[in-house]
């Protein structure tokens, strides 16, 4: 993809959006005077409390600069080396981590589910759970991972989150939540951040920022507080306690501060609901699968494919089958980025 593809073409992934204008104010303001390093200053106190009010409990956090990195040291904290993490198939961790999940948990076995939607089916994921449970020849299963938003532009549902929360609770597993778009969900379902999370039994949330208008910054929240000290040596050792901490702090003060990051991911999804709307009305294209948050995946004949790719669009194709596309809104794609593209998606398929 060209880096020079117009801002308005652009529909490969949320991350290719900027950053919010309140976040590079509050970075600027940060740049001047000094702090003290390593998350020892004010402003990284600020986002723990502010966290803290938004899941009505005491949390800790660990800022760090990306979602894997979240991931995986969340992970690490939650399974022993001879553990597995059940997880879906489609997940970011199985897929798309570079093996960093086993690379940090000291080998762990990631053992990916079925469901539609790239949600965890529950039945699955009964089974797995159990599985050879306490057998020294096989892993022991240790950990579910649930991604909210799934990868597919899903959300689970308040109820689906606690059931399964509640089969991780009797097989005695832990339950991290990989968050990458978890404002999207917390905007589409309109549930409080308690209750899709610790609530229904989330030790560790991986919370995206990047993808929703912070630069660098995404966060672990620590609802198991006893995990915390061997999380953060466990970042320290990754190389992602920041000496300068307190420019992701920064960002993620602005992010939380006014609701943005809730205004962000409303918005967002927003840009793809209208997108739905105007793609159900052109009969060539084939919606796939539920489009709760910013993403969405449908089917679109091969002529409309190379059209947008002709115009300049930028978006994955044929990566998952022959045919599928897939188009994510962001923060800043506006309503005439959409229906530009609305339009030229008709175009294509006259
Ligand atoms: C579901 C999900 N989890 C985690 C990530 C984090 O990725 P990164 O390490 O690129 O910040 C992503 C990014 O695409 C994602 O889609």
């Amino acid at each position: 993809m060209s880096t020079t593809t117009p801002t308005a073409r652009i529909f490969s992934s949320d991350n290719a959006a900027g950053t919010s204008p309140e976040i590079i104010e509050a970075v600027a303001r940060a740049a001047s005077g000094h702090a003290m390093p390593y998350g020892a200053d004010d402003s990284t106190a600020a986002v723990r409390r502010r966290l803290g009010d938004i899941f009505e409990c005491e949390v800790d956090v660990l800022l760090v600069s990306t979602g894997s990195a979240a991931n995986a040291l969340s992970l690490a904290a939650l399974t022993p080396p001879w553990g597995s993490v059940l997880c879906h198939r489609d997940s970011h961790i199985n897929n798309d981590e570079c093996g960093a999940p086993e690379f940090y948990t000291a080998g762990a076995k990631l053992v990916p589910l079925g469901g539609d939607d790239a949600k965890i089916d529950p039945r699955e994921l009964r089974a797995a759970g159990r599985h050879k449970a306490g057998d020294v020849h096989s892993v022991e299963p240790s950990v579910v991972s649930v991604t909210q938003a799934t990868e597919t532009g899903a959300v689970y549902t308040l109820d689906e989150i606690r059931t399964l929360g509640s089969i991780a609770e009797d097989a005695g597993l832990r339950l991290h939540m990989d968050g990458a778009r978890f404002a999207g969900a917390v905007a589409s379902l309109g549930r409080t951040p308690a209750e899709l999370t610790w609530r229904a039994g989330v030790d560790l949330l991986s919370f995206g920022a990047t993808k929703n208008g912070t630069m660098t910054a995404d966060a672990i929240v620590v609802f198991d507080r006893s995990l915390t000290a061997e999380l953060a040596f466990r970042a320290k050792r990754a190389g992602q306690l920041a000496s300068k901490m307190r420019f992701h702090a920064a960002q993620l003060d602005a992010y939380l501060t006014d609701d943005l990051w809730l205004h962000n991911a409303t918005h967002a999804n927003a840009m793809a609901a209208r997108l739905q709307e105007g793609l159900k009305g052109i009969p060539e294209v084939g919606l796939l699968g539920a489009a709760d948050a910013n993403i969405l995946f449908c089917r679109l004949p091969q002529q409309v494919t190379e059209g947008l790719l002709a115009d300049g669009y930028a978006f994955y194709h044929d990566r998952w089958e022959p045919g599928v596309v897939r188009f994510v809104t962001s923060f800043a794609t506006t309503p005439q980025d959409v229906d530009h593209l609305l339009q030229a998606v008709s175009r294509h398929a006259a």
